[in-house]
């Protein structure tokens, strides 16, 4: 697959299966990440890698986090937030880690962080390893940052779950974008609408395709 199709075809696919990615490939899958851009190299992230039994640590912290954000939530429904960490045999968590000494906007660092978690994804899928980006609306909360000894400049990006895909998962196709709906071009004239080449198979398949909703 040449490199515009891997970015083409990357889907999220999500529960993932074992063996965990090799020492070989974590390796790859770090060293893409921090290919990213990264203004001034400032190095503004870092990534903790969660596997093994260290997802049980990982989900407890998500559970409780629930636990005490909200005191009405039943031990069920916090068991099933903890089952979260287990939806693959290895997650890497993301974390913006941006320097504010460097003359560098805190937004960029975190644009590179994210950069990051995107190359890890991408990675992964050029391994032939599936990948998912995930988050928690209580990612700010202390028993989760505690657990990633997240300092306080720091920001939680969520994190990654890599894994093998299973035989059966069948990722659906993406659903066509239409690229005049998000592209505009600035001319001497002003803000002009996009016009794709003729016939633009995408734009096409957006337009007959009922899910689109249009
Ligand atoms: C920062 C970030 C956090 C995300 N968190 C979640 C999440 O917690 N749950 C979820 O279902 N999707 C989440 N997503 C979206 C999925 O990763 C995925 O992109 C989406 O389901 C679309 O699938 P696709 O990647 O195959 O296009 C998140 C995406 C980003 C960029």
């Amino acid at each position: 697959m040449g490199p515009l199709d891997l970015l083409l075809t990357r889907r999220s696919i999500l529960p993932l299966e074992g063996p965990e990615p090799t020492g070989a490939e974590l390796d790859a899958l770090l060293r893409a990440a921090t290919s990213a851009p990264d203004h001034k190299s400032l190095r503004p992230w870092r990534f903790v890698v969660v596997r093994g039994e260290g997802r049980r640590r990982f989900g407890e912290a998500l559970a409780a986090a629930l636990a005490e954000a909200d005191p009405r939530v039943t031990p069920e429904v916090a068991g099933r937030q903890a089952e979260k960490a287990f939806r693959s045999p290895m997650l890497v968590a993301v974390i913006a880690a941006p320097r504010q000494e460097a003359g560098v906007p805190r937004w960029e660092q975190l644009a590179s962080a994210a950069a990051a978690a995107q190359n890890l994804t991408l990675a992964a899928h050029a391994l032939g390893l599936g990948a998912a980006w995930r988050s928690t609306s209580l990612r700010d909360a202390p028993l989760i940052r505690d657990a990633l000894a997240m300092g306080p400049h720091e920001e939680l990006l969520g994190w990654i779950h890599v894994g093998r895909v299973p035989a059966d998962a069948r990722p659906a196709p993406r659903r066509p974008v239409r690229l005049s709906d998000h592209v505009t071009e600035l001319t001497l004239d002003g803000l002009m609408g996009y016009a794709g080449p003729e016939g633009d198979d995408a734009d096409d398949a957006a337009e007959a395709d009922p899910a689109s909703g249009r």
